[in-house]
């Protein structure tokens, strides 16, 4: 799988904007590249001689049977890069047999997308809004639309500064809105110079999105719906274990892809730290970068039950849409299996720390 050229493909499909707004991180995305980086840094230490005639990628996740530990992360507007947007994803995470997780932020409605792929497993991404009537009203519509988990995002109580956006004066094409929540006014952000231009998103978050959430809101968010919460933004032990005494039934080692705060730890780093801090008991996944099977091997290696895609899924609906998405996930699936033949493991469960090399 080429991700640099399926990427390449995607710019000259889209406009600018649109690229930039998907490929973009905060600031001189330093953690964008990180993200990558890391990754790559890791060096693996394979077993020989061991039987791998017979290769499965299969698990599972919160319970639920998946094809592979790859799921589709939450990406805003869909829409942005074809006109079936999050539908064509979900009928392509049902076919590749992964979860998708759908984003508060999604161009299509969370009801229509659970029809697109009905019986498929998915997961609701959700932001606390300062308005929590909003929120409790997205999570009753989750819940009852069969989702069967939900994915608190906490890493943008205020935009991330994304350069890129705010050059380009960043908007929703005409016609094209979030199709879950009718955000408020749009109001000035105050993290912004005045007259520095603005990104309409950066104006969505500074409206709506509450910057005191705190670990309450996780209770609150556990009772009102009955279904696990992933916590998804985590960077640190400490953190994470302060979310599962909070009632987290899983957590997401994730810097937003880079988008959020500049200078971030790669999330290849954090995650030994929340691994050991969360303990054997609680799920924990990892997404930014995630762009080889070599690079699952590790995150399992490290610890993580699985790994969220979040840009090479955009890059496969703006190029081929439910087939180009299909087309990356059975992409990752084929490399996790070589990856994990040519490591000497027949599962993902055999996947240990020991495989990766430490302190490069
Ligand atoms: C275009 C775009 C939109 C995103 N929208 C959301 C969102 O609505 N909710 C959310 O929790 N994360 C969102 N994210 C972050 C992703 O869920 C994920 O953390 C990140 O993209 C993973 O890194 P990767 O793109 O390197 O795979 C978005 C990321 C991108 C690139």
């Amino acid at each position: 799988m080429d991700l640099n050229a399926l990427e390449g493909r995607a710019r000259s499909a889209l406009d600018q904007a649109a690229y930039d707004f998907i490929a973009g991180g905060a600031d001189d995305e330093r953690t964008l590249a990180d993200n990558v980086a890391a990754w790559q840094r890791l060096r693996l230490r394979p077993h020989v001689l061991r039987d791998v005639s017979a290769v499965s990628c299969q698990t599972t996740v919160l319970g639920t049977p998946v094809s592979m530990p790859v799921l589709v992360g939450p990406t805003a507007f869909h829409r942005l890069t074809h006109p079936e947007g999050e539908c064509a994803t979900a009928r392509a995470a049902a076919a590749a047999g992964t979860v998708m997780t759908v984003s508060t932020m999604a161009t299509i409605s969370l009801e229509e997308v659970a029809a697109a792929a009905a019986g498929a497993p998915r997961w609701f991404q959700i932001y606390v809004f300062t308005d929590r009537g909003l929120s409790a009203g997205l999570v009753e519509r989750a819940v009852t639309a069969g989702y069967e988990a939900l994915v608190l995002t906490v890493d943008v109580v205020v935009a991330g500064n994304r350069r890129r956006d705010e050059r380009n004066g960043f908007a929703l094409p005409e016609g094209l809105r979030p199709a879950n929540v009718d955000l408020g006014p749009v109001v000035p952000d105050p993290y912004r110079v005045p007259g520095s231009g603005g990104s309409e998103l950066a104006s969505f978050v500074a409206g709506s999105f509450d910057p005191a959430v705190t670990l309450d809101d996780i209770a609150w968010l556990s009772e009102l719906s009955g279904l696990p919460v992933l916590i998804k933004g985590v960077l640190r032990g400490d953190d994470a274990q302060r979310c599962i005494e909070a009632g987290a039934a899983g957590i997401i080692v994730s810097n937003h892809g880079g988008r959020q705060l500049d200078t971030a730890i790669a999330t290849a780093e954090a995650l030994p730290e929340v691994v050991a801090s969360a303990g054997p008991d609680v799920e924990v996944y990892v997404d930014g970068g995630i762009r080889r099977g070599t690079d699952i091997v590790k995150a399992l290696a490290l610890g993580a039950r699985g790994v969220l895609i979040g840009r090479p899924v955009m890059w496969g609906l703006a190029t081929g849409g439910s087939q180009g998405v299909q087309d990356v996930l059975d992409g990752f699936r084929a490399e996790l299996a070589l990856a994990l033949a040519l490591c000497g493991c027949p599962s993902v469960a055999d996947l240990t720390l020991d495989l990766v090399k430490h302190g490069l």
